[in-house]
């Protein structure tokens, strides 16, 4: 049988005990099966326009909507620290229904863009997310239709728009995460039409409908009311992250993103198991909140259970890890 080379009890004790690799920390570092590096990380950012300090999310701990100003200092310490690239989002003091801050090109996001840039340069991967929902005044990803439903070929042309916008305020990568079907082609269109082809595309693969986006709602200020189920994916479905897969990838999808992170591992592990691009795994606003508020209460060891969910993502697959904790773990790792 598959265990007879394992051998067998000598005397009545085991002959084969795993223990033995785990017996000092020298033993352990030696036989880990894998590692995280500070260059596995990148630290997504919340920039608010018409502030003047920082101002601090209740609901994430330790995580503010930036300035101008202390976005660019977050950006140099993500980069002193070894991270290597930051997902900036945008948070603008006019939504309306088409999401216009997000195409104009002095809107929030691309200052924050070109302020970014001017701070780090090449030294971060500079990306940015390539939705709408931070910018509408209903809260959507997309725009609406007469009847009120998002309308996926109207919020592409408006995605387009967007994608040209950012990648001339100076972003290295963009993230579409609107669900719409034929983002990742329209926007590759788009950069190419514009002579971006070297913009690449991080690309929110599957996407879930999760209840762990919370707090990003009040990050964003949203105003969204009721849920994004007919265009995120249904917590249900595994099979189908493969199915919505093969088309970023038809589409021109550079790397490819899971999303939420802890409770999608084992469409992570499918995900990375099914691909020849880099796979990069979201740890979103609510998983930060459950950590954080375990800790706060002393029910688990903050930084034990930080650097665990890190791991967790590493061996299940990810090449790259979207954490709010970036600059904090990557420091920890520098050591
Ligand atoms: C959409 C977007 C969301 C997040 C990242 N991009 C919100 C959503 O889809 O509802 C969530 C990130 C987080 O919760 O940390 N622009």
């Amino acid at each position: 049988d598959g265990l007879s080379g394992y051998g067998s009890a000598s005397g009545g004790f085991p002959a084969v005990r795993p223990r033995r690799l785990r017996t000092t920390p020298a033993m352990r570092r030696m036989v880990a099966e894998h590692t995280l590096r500070p260059a596995d990380l990148v630290l997504p950012a919340f920039v608010r326009e018409g502030i003047t300090e920082p101002v601090a999310i209740s609901s994430m701990p330790g995580v503010v909507q930036h300035t101008l100003d202390s976005l660019r200092k977050a950006a140099a310490d993500a980069a002193a620290a070894g991270v290597s690239g930051i997902m900036l989002f945008g948070v603008p003091e006019v939504k309306d229904a088409v999401g216009s801050a997000g195409t104009d090109p002095d809107g929030i996001l691309q200052r924050a863009l070109r302020a970014v840039r001017a701070e780090v340069g090449d030294d971060l991967v500079v990306m940015a997310d390539t939705c709408l929902d931070e910018f509408t005044d209903h809260g959507h990803c997309g725009v609406l239709d007469a009847r009120g439903r998002v309308d996926n070929d109207a919020t592409l042309a408006r995605y387009a728009e967007m994608a040209v916008a950012q990648a001339e305020a100076g972003a290295h990568m963009l993230g579409p995460s609107g669900m719409m079907d034929g983002q990742v082609g329209v926007i590759r269109a788009a950069l190419d039409a514009a002579g971006y082809h070297d913009v690449s595309q991080l690309a929110y693969t599957a996407k879930y409908a999760s209840a762990f986006y919370g707090p990003f709602r009040e990050a964003v200020n949203s105003s969204l009311r009721g849920d994004r189920k007919t265009y995120q994916q249904d917590p249900a479905n595994g099979r189908e992250a493969l199915r919505e897969l093969a088309l970023d990838l038809a589409e021109g999808a550079d790397a490819v993103m899971v999303k939420p992170g802890m409770p999608y591992l084992d469409v992570l592990a499918r995900v990375a198991e099914a691909v020849d691009v880099p796979v990069a795994a979201y740890q979103i606003s609510g998983e930060y909140a459950m950590v954080e508020a375990a800790a706060e209460r002393g029910w688990i060891e903050r930084e034990r259970a930080i650097d665990e969910t890190l791991m967790a993502f590493k061996r299940a697959g990810a090449d790259v890890i979207l954490t709010y904790w970036a600059t904090e773990a990557a420091r920890r790792l520098a050591g």
